[in-house]
């Protein structure tokens, strides 16, 4: 906008051909003139000598003339020429009511930019319109409506910001389970199989998925096996899936078979009615059949290395090779044979039939029939003593070294010891039998055995000639 002010108009006094005078020029009466290439001036003079200088109107750059208070529009422009009260007048220059917007829309088209709707309105003026939800609802300008059934105000403010937004904290929002359950914004719940987070708005948005076996969430995209089964969570496009892969093969398992009967593991039966058999599979498919107890003819069963007495019989189930024994029971007989306190007599050993079946030796006897209980000596006739011992475990009949010693009165002499017997002296020796160690003689005393003593007018000899004892008695010369 231009403004020119004119401060003389004021009338000067002159004769005859009275003239303005303008930026010293003098100009005619009604001489207009164009000043600033934009305003109209118009000399008057009057007869008594005065005259004025008046803007008359306003020029357009292109040379359109416009008077004082008029406007006119041309092309897309509107002129106007403005004079105030005062005398100031103004060339203002606007748009015209048809002109296109600065982004080149035309008059009264209407476009969108992102989300928002405007129009070119009069004067190439940009009116904004209203807001585009991204499911295509529309808010017109300064009103709240629904987008995706939240509420959203679309607005623009003085400073020209155009804003869209939800009349509430997105945050505030909710989100309602299928089980009618709410969560809270960031918080994940559990739906069918699958994992969800609450978000802004109150939309439940699928985060993986979920498995009952699987202790964490499942990711998208994403397999996890547990024991024999993948669960596997994907995306495919917009939809999502949960699937279960078992990779467990088709059982397959082995069986015992005995006597033409099928049996699966872990079972029993009873074979030839003396044994619980136990059936055991094994992964490849082998099976072995197990002896687990034995049965007794009374139908007991014993398990294995256990005995059981029954009747006149004692059972045992005998472990390595499982077999069902039987023994004689306390008043079983022995060797089939002899009641329990019957004796008999086996090679050189009499025996005794105890219970249980039990066979105890219970004395030696000798070849002249001289029985000697176990762990005792006697004299045989044979003049020496035996003993019925045990050596190493087995019993025997052997010469008894120390025994004891009988003198020809019958009296008792302990194995080492001396004594005179006649005119000898004799020691009790090895099984029982005295040897003579020298000789013996009355007021004189012992005489060594080959050795000869003189007292008084004798002579004592003691004579060992090949074991054959002598005591002789001569008078000395
Ligand atoms: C001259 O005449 C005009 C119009 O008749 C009048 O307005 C003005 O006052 C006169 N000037 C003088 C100085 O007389
Ligand atoms: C414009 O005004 C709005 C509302 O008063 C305000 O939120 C925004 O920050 C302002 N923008 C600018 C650029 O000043
Ligand atoms: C998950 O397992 C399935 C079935 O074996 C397979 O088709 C898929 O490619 C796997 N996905 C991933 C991410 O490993
Ligand atoms: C998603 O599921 C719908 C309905 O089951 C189906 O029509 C569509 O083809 C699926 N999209 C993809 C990418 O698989
Ligand atoms: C057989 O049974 C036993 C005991 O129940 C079990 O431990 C074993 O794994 C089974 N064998 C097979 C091949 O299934
Ligand atoms: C089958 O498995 C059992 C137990 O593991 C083993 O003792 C046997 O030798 C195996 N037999 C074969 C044929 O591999
Ligand atoms: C079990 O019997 C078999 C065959 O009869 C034999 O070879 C094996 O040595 C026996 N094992 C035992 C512990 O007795
Ligand atoms: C003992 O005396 C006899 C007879 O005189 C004699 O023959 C003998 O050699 C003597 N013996 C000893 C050991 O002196």
């Amino acid at each position: 906008m231009r403004t020119l002010v004119l401060l003389s108009s004021v009338a000067i006094l002159s004769t005859l051909a009275v003239k303005c005078k303008y930026d010293g020029k003098d100009l005619e009466n009604n001489e207009v003139i164009t000043v600033q290439n934009a305003f109209r001036i118009k000399c008057l003079t009057e007869d008594n000598g005065s005259w004025k200088t008046e803007i008359i109107g306003c020029v357009t750059p292109d040379g359109t003339e416009i008077n004082a208070g008029e406007k006119k529009e041309v092309g897309d422009k509107v002129h106007e020429c403005v004079k105030s009260e005062s005398g100031q007048v103004s060339l203002k220059e606007s748009k015209g009511r048809t002109a296109a917007c600065p982004g080149g829309q035309k008059h009264g088209e209407q476009w969108q930019e992102k989300s928002f709707k405007f129009r070119c309105g009069d004067g190439g003026v940009v009116k904004f319109e209203a807001c585009v939800g991204q499911d295509g609802s529309v808010i017109p300008a300064g009103e709240t409506g629904k987008i995706g059934g939240f509420d959203v105000k679309c607005e623009q403010h003085a400073n020209g910001t155009i804003t869209m937004q939800a009349a509430n904290d997105p945050k505030s929002y909710d989100c309602t389970a299928k089980d009618g359950s709410s969560k809270k914004n960031g918080e994940e719940y559990v739906e069918g199989n699958f994992v969800r987070k609450c978000g802004d708005y109150g939309q439940g948005k699928i985060i993986g998925c979920h498995a009952e076996n699987v202790g964490n969430t499942i990711g998208i995209n994403q397999n996890v096996t547990s024991g024999d089964i993948v669960y596997s969570c994907t995306k495919d496009g917009s939809n999502y899936s949960f699937k279960t892969y078992s990779l467990k093969k088709p059982e397959v398992y082995a069986m015992c078979a005995h006597e033409g009967k099928q049996y699966k593991n872990d079972t029993t039966f009873i074979s030839q009615g003396s044994f619980r058999m136990k059936c055991v599979t094994f992964k490849n498919l082998t099976s072995t059949l197990e002896v687990i107890s034995c049965i007794t003819p009374a139908g007991v069963e014993i398990s294995i290395g256990t005995q059981l007495e029954e009747g006149d019989k004692v059972f045992e189930c005998t472990p390595g090779n499982v077999t069902l024994k039987s023994t004689p029971g306390q008043t079983g007989k022995c060797r089939g044979v002899y009641s329990v306190g019957d004796t008999w007599v086996e090679d050189s050993f009499r025996l005794l039939c105890e219970p249980y079946g039990k066979v105890n030796l219970k004395s030696c006897i000798s070849k002249e029939g001289v029985e000697i209980p176990l762990g005792e000596a006697r004299r045989v006739p044979a003049g020496y003593a035996m003993e019925c011992v045990t050596v190493n475990g087995n019993v025997a009949l052997q010469t008894a070294k120390t025994f004891d010693c009988e003198t020809g009165t019958g009296e008792i002499k302990k194995f080492g010891d001396t004594w005179n017997e006649g005119n000898f002296v004799r020691r009790c020796a090895n099984y029982g039998v005295s040897a003579i160690i020298g000789c013996y003689a009355d007021g004189v005393g012992s005489i060594g055995l080959n050795q000869n003593m003189t007292s008084g007018d004798f002579l004592y000899m003691c004579i060992n000639q090949n074991e054959q004892f002598k005591f002789r008695t001569l008078k000395a010369t």
